[in-house]
């Protein structure tokens, strides 16, 4: 069982300044609510209630305003601050005495899935018991990316960032693993980049057999908040489902109301600490409802 996860929210977010010379990117807004929200409820969706989010140094305060100990979620958050940024598998080596003994799933601060069937398939995926499992997503892109070349329902191959066409399918930023992701990650080299890369954590799993795959799907959604551009994209796109349904995306009140991690009085607390908002209002109308 997947106990532990962790979000990846350092990086400097060079490609987004100056807006990200002040605030943290994660910390920015995805349509009504920080970026921060959406992969947290991405691991709160797949029942993870022990969390450790890892920052860039100096930013730790930022977070607390908005995410404090989780104690309001009903859940635990947990910090740790990082200098500079040295890859993914990184995260194994600083939360080692976090993860303890458990599983854990690592997600990146800035990665957007939505989608119809999500929830089960993440829940799916918090039942490994040893080896690793990643999800695949169909890209125009794939060269931006961790590439998986799949043959008769086998991963075959693994690569970061192809230069020459392997296959459309990126390796999305959520990956769940066993507790080996730890010894692993400390043997791992750095590459070109000067990162320790998650593809050659992955690459130690397939070798031994032990590394497994499901696809979000073509009617799911992994969105890039990289650039400016798909940044924005993605944030039009919260709002487009959110005005059209009238349902919240990453709504980690309700996740956890709905989760029974929190009761009605709990949720009148947050409308009291978010203040006169829309978000209050949906959270109102949620504890309202017969
Ligand atoms: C990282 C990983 C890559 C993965 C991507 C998902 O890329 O190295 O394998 O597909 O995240 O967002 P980076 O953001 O470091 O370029």
């Amino acid at each position: 069982m997947v106990r532990k996860g962790i979000i990846l929210s350092g990086g400097l977010g060079t490609r987004m300044s100056p807006l990200t010379k002040a605030v943290n990117k994660q910390l920015l807004p995805i349509y009504d609510k920080p970026l921060i929200f959406y992969p947290l409820s991405i691991l709160m969706l797949s029942k993870i209630k022990d969390i450790l989010i890892i920052v860039n140094k100096g930013q730790l305060n930022q977070y607390k305003k908005i995410l404090p100990d989780g104690k309001n979620l009903g859940i635990k958050i947990r910090y740790l601050e990082q200098s500079k940024p040295k890859g993914l598998p990184d995260a194994f080596i600083l939360g080692e005495s976090f993860i303890g003994k458990d599983n854990v799933a690592l997600i990146l601060g800035d990665n957007f899935f939505y989608g119809q069937n999500l929830t089960s398939k993440l829940l799916n995926c918090t039942k490994l018991n040893n080896g690793a499992k990643v999800m695949l997503h169909k890209v125009n892109n794939p060269e931006q990316y961790g590439v998986a070349k799949i043959e008769k329902n086998r991963i075959k191959k693994i690569v970061e960032k192809p230069k020459k066409f392997i296959s459309d399918l990126a390796i999305t930023g959520l990956y769940f693993f066993d507790n080996k992701a730890i010894q692993y990650s400390k043997g791992l080299k750095p590459s070109k980049r000067n990162e320790l890369e998650i593809t050659d954590l992955l690459n130690k799993y397939k070798i031994k057999n032990k590394l497994k795959f499901d696809y979000i799907g073509r009617g799911g959604a992994w969105l890039d908040t990289g650039s400016i551009e798909d940044y924005y994209k993605t944030s039009a796109f919260v709002s487009t489902i959110e005005n059209r349904q009238g349902f919240k995306i990453a709504c980690l009140e309700e996740i956890s109301y709905l989760n029974k991690w929190i009761n009605k009085q709990q949720i009148q607390k947050a409308i009291e600490f978010y203040g006169k908002c829309e978000y209050s209002k949906y959270l109102l109308k949620l504890i309202s409802k017969k």
